[in-house]
């Protein structure tokens, strides 16, 4: 029986060599194993992000430069997780926390509020059994609002 083993110890020899941005920067708090976000990224948000987080002009926001700003705003926090994309994505609770701290580091670091606590797998687990469904937009757009207030 024990060459049941091997094909998955090839799968997670394959998984732990992915060549991954983690290996030149810091640390990012509330991220285990960036290779493993990096992945989770690649997997199951960039179809609509793209890689770098730019979007489509026509169909999903720009995150890159951006999406911290959310942050900033009451509310904001919670939204991150519950926008549909977030919250029902096929990840763990823990998973999810990772990606979404790793992407907020990764692709909008100056936005960051200092007092910033990586999101848990707990918290997240909690916000996304509220997921936003037709009123996203709406939600949304009063954040948005905010964010231009802030500005003045
Ligand atoms: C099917 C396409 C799709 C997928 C897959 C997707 N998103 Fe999104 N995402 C969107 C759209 C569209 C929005 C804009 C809000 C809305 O209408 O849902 C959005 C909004 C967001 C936001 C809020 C930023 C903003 O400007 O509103 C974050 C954060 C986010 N997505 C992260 C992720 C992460 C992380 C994943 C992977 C776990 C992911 N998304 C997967 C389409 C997607």
């Amino acid at each position: 029986m024990k060459w049941l083993a091997a094909p998955a110890l090839i799968l997670a020899t394959g998984v732990a060599t992915v060549p991954s941005e983690g290996s030149q920067s810091e640390p990012i708090a509330g991220v285990a194993n960036p290779a493993r976000a990096r992945q989770n990224w690649i997997l199951s948000c960039q179809g609509c992000h793209r890689a770098d987080a730019t979007g489509s002009s026509t169909t999903t926001p720009t995150m890159a430069g951006y999406v911290a700003r959310f942050l900033q705003v009451p509310g904001g926090r919670e939204y991150l997780v519950r926008v549909p994309g977030v919250a029902t994505a096929a990840l763990s609770d823990a998973d999810l926390a990772e990606v979404i701290n790793w992407s907020l580091v990764r692709f909008d670091p100056t936005n960051i509020p200092p007092d910033f606590t990586p999101y848990s797998a707990a918290e997240v687990g909690r916000l996304r059994l509220k997921p936003l469904r037709a009123e996203a937009a709406t939600v949304r757009a009063n954040m948005v609002a905010r964010m231009s207030e802030k500005q003045h």
